[in-house]
C-alpha cells in the first residue's frame, strides 16, 4: 500500500489520507465572515478526496487581519457561517482544520490583486501593532505601535476567545499559525523584535509570546483533538530566527501539548533572495525537525507530483504533505495522485455522485 493513502491517526482524528489542502487566504470575506466562496472552494477540495482542508489564516480580531477581506472568527456571530463549513468538509469526508492568526504589522493591507500595500486608515485600513515600532518594508511601510503588556495579554485572550469558537464551529483540528513574519513570529525573531522587557532580547524571552499564548489555547482546545502549529523555522538571514533554536522551541511546544509541526520559513522581512526555492525544498528540514525534535511534521511549498510526496512519506520526513497552489490548480489531486501511484482507493476517492460515472 503507499503511504500516500494510509490512514493518519492524530489524537481522536482518522484523516482518510495524507494530502492536506494547506491554508490560504481567498481575500473573500466581509467583516470576517466566511461567503459562499469559501465553502465551494474549500467543499470541492473535501470532494477531492483531501484527507485534511484547512480554512485560511483567519483573525483572531479585527485589528489582527492582514487585509479587509481576511476571514475573520472574533465574535459569536462568526461561528454558525464557519459550522456550515466545517459541517460539509467532515460530510465529505475530511478533517476540518483552521488556522487562527494575528497579522501584526503585517495587517491593514489591501488584496494581493488589488496592489498588495498597506492600506490608510482613510481608506479602510487601521492601525497595526507589532513587538517593535519597526515597519516590514517594501509596500508595508506602516510603523506599527509596540505592544504593551495589556495588548500582549488582551491578544493572548483573543487567541484563546477564537480557539473555543473554532470549537463551538466544530472544527477537529486548529493550528496557530506562528509563522510568516506575522504577529508571533514578529516577537520570535530578533529581525522585528527589539524589546528590552521580558517578551524580547533573549531566546527564551523572543518564545515567550508564542509559548504562553499556545498554552493558553491548548487549555481550551480539547485534548482529543490534534493541535498544531505552523512556524518559519529559519528566516534565512543573519541575525534571524535559525533552525537549531527552533528545534529548541518546538521541544518546549511539544511538552506543552503540540501535536504535529507545519514546518514552514522566513517572511518576517521582505527578503527572499536568501531562500533555496526548489522543488520539495524544506522537506528535508522537516525530516531534521521530526528526527530531532521527536514529532510528527508536515510541510509544503512545491510539492507537486505525487511520487514526490510518497517519497517524503517513505523516509520519514513528513507524515502528511501540504499542497497549496496543487490544489488550487486541480482540486482532485489526490485522486489523481492515487491513480499515479497505483493505489487501490483510487476508485473510493470520489465521492459516490462521482464514482460509477467516471470508473
Ligand atoms: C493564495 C495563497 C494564500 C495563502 N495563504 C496562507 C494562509 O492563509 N496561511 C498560511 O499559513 N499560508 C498561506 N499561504 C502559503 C501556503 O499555505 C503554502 O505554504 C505555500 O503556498 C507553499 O506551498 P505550495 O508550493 O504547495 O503552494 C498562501 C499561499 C497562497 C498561494
Amino acid at each position: 500500500m503507499t503511504k500516500l493513502f494510509e490512514p493518519l491517526h492524530l489524537k481522536e482524528v482518522t484523516l482518510r489520507n495524507r494530502t492536506a489542502v494547506s491554508p490560504m487566504c481567498q481575500y473573500s470575506s466581509e467583516d470576517g465572515f466566511p461567503s459562499d466562496w469559501h465553502l465551494v472552494h474549500l467543499g470541492s477540495r473535501a470532494i477531492g478526496g483531501a484527507g485534511l482542508v484547512m480554512v485560511e489564516a483567519t483573525a483572531v480580531s479585527p485589528e489582527g487581519r492582514i487585509s479587509p477581506a481576511d476571514s475573520g472568527i472574533y465574535t459569536d456571530g462568526h461561528v454558525e457561517p464557519f459550522a456550515k463549513i466545517a459541517r460539509f468538509l467532515k460530510a465529505h469526508g475530511a478533517v476540518a482544520g483552521i488556522q487562527l492568526a494575528h497579522a501584526g504589522r503585517k495587517a491593514s493591507a489591501s488584496k494581493p490583486w488589488e496592489g498588495d500595500r498597506h492600506l490608510a486608515n482613510d481608506e479602510g485600513g487601521w492601525d497595526t501593532i507589532a513587538p517593535s515600532p519597526i515597519a516590514f518594508g517594501a509596500k508595508l511601510t506602516k510603523l506599527p505601535q509596540a505592544m504593551d503588556l495589556d495588548d500582549i495579554r488582551r491578544v493572548q485572550t483573543d487567541f484563546v476567545r477564537a480557539a473555543e469558537r473554532a470549537l463551538a464551529a466544530e472544527f477537529n483540528y486548529l493550528e496557530v499559525h506562528f509563522a510568516h513574519g506575522y504577529l508571533a513570529h514578529e516577537f520570535y525573531s530578533p529581525l522585528s523584535n527589539k524589546r528590552n522587557d521580558s517578551y524580547g532580547g533573549s531566546f527564551e524571552n523572543r518564545i515567550r509570546f508564542m509559548l504562553e499564548t499556545f498554552t493558553a489555547v491548548r487549555e481550551v482546545w480539547p485534548e482529543r483533538l490534534p493541535l498544531t502549529v505552523r512556524l518559519s523555522v529559519t528566516d534565512w538571514l543573519d541575525g534571524g530566527v535559525t533552525i537549531e533554536e527552533s528545534i529548541e522551541l518546538i521541544r518546549k511546544l511539544k511538552a506543552a501539548g503540540l501535536d504535529l509541526l507545519d514546518v514552514s520559513h522566513g517572511f518576517v522581512t521582505p527578503d527572499i533572495d536568501s531562500v533555496p526555492w526548489g522543488p520539495g525544498f524544506m522537506i528535508p528540514i522537516a525530516g531534521r525537525i521530526r528526527n530531532e525534535a521527536d514529532l510528527p511534521t508536515t510541510t509544503s511549498w512545491s510539492i507537486t507530483e505525487p511520487q514526490q510526496a510518497e517519497q517524503a512519506l517513505q523516509t520519514n520526513q513528513v507524515d502528511m504533505v501540504m499542497l497549496g497552489r496543487e490544489f488550487l490548480r486541480d482540486p482532485y489531486w489526490p485522486y489523481r495522485a492515487a491513480e499515479a501511484l497505483g493505489a487501490e482507493v483510487a476508485t473510493e476517492i470520489l465521492p459516490v455522485q462521482y464514482a460509477r460515472a467516471v470508473n
